[in-house]
């Protein structure tokens, strides 16, 4: 099977450079064509920043990072410091990045792209708040039928919301946006918190990274620190969830997912309950399924192959 091409759209966010990062480490499996960060986690001048700070830890100064839009469609940008640190990456400390920010806006490399590469070869995985998704889809509409897939982390069903009471972060942030491509016609896979909280970095899980004694395994475990500490306290987990590699993890080992196929729609009016992801999970209305929805995971062989990947770098 050849590699997968992919454009990672991010806004880095600890869990954004595990799923990075493992993308980066899967040659045979993914084909980074380029990363797109957008504002979420943190502001715009920070996750292009982070991007790069990421890929060059990994020493893969040859990807082509891009900064997308700086603010969600229609509202104002909500970001996540209390969560990830002032910088989104809090933790160990990256050196600056050298390697050159792409002069292109992030929007206009997804446009291009998509009309450059032959039709369906090419998926979308968002990270983080949809806005640079969304405003590709509006400013060209044809890229829609060829996009072969979005897999994106976003929503929840069962664990409700985490940034709101009925919430997940990046569909909060940009709701519009999350509307746009639910409603695009495109084949969506959601990552949605229902197995992120599933993938718990506990201290042994943390202990098997460290183990590899590398400066990337290093890092990331010092990410992973800082970041579980909010979960930990507000969930009284055994442990961060990693979100965003579950989209990347997804590429590699499908098998590892179990969901539906189910009819997801965005709130996008009601103040009590915007962003939320209404999940028809029961089948109780004639709503079309749009999103493949995921439920399950298998948590030991998502980190057995994080590590395994991570050792790589
Ligand atoms: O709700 C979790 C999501 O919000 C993750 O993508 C995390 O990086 C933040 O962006
Ligand atoms: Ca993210």
């Amino acid at each position: 099977m050849p590699a997968r091409d992919i454009i990672i759209d991010t806004d880095p966010g600890q869990d954004d450079a595990a799923a990075i990062l493992l993308a980066l480490a899967s040659p045979e499996d993914i084909n980074v064509l380029g990363i797109t960060a957008v504002a979420g986690n943190v502001p715009l001048p920070l996750t292009q920043k982070n991007a790069r700070s990421v890929c060059e830890f990994a020493g893969k100064v040859d990807v082509r990072v891009f900064a997308g839009c700086d603010a969600p469609m229609t509202r104002a940008l909500v970001t996540a410091e209390h969560v990830h640190g002032k910088t989104g990456l809090d933790g160990p400390t990256l050196p600056d990045p050298k390697m050159p920010l792409q002069e292109k806006h992030g929007v206009d490399f997804i446009i291009e792209t998509l009309r450059e590469r032959p039709s369906g070869t090419v998926t979308l995985c968002p990270l983080g708040p949809l806005s640079n998704i969304a405003t590709a889809l509006t400013r060209a509409p044809d890229i829609a039928a060829r996009i072969q897939e979005i897999v994106l982390m976003g929503g929840a069903y069962f664990e409700v919301g985490n940034i709101t009471p009925a919430a997940e972060f990046n569909i909060y942030v940009d709701p519009e946006a999350a509307d746009v491509v639910f409603k695009s016609g495109i084949k969506i896979t959601v990552m949605p918190l229902d197995v992120t909280h599933k993938v718990l970095v506990t201290p042994e899980r943390i202990k098997a990274l460290r183990a590899v004694q590398t400066p990337v395994c290093d890092a990331m475990a010092d990410m992973i620190d800082f970041f579980e500490r909010f979960d930990t306290d507000k969930y009284g987990s055994s442990g961060a969830p990693l979100h965003d590699p579950c989209v990347t993890a997804y590429l590699i080992k499908p098998e590892l997912f179990t969901g539906r196929h189910i009819n997801v729609e965005i709130e996008t009016r009601s103040e009590l309950t915007l962003g939320m992801t209404v999940a028809d999970w029961w089948g109780v209305t004639d709503r079309a399924p749009n999103a493949m929805f995921m439920g399950d995971v298998d948590a030991k062989g998502f980190f057995d192959l994080l590590t395994e990947r991570l050792a790589r770098l």
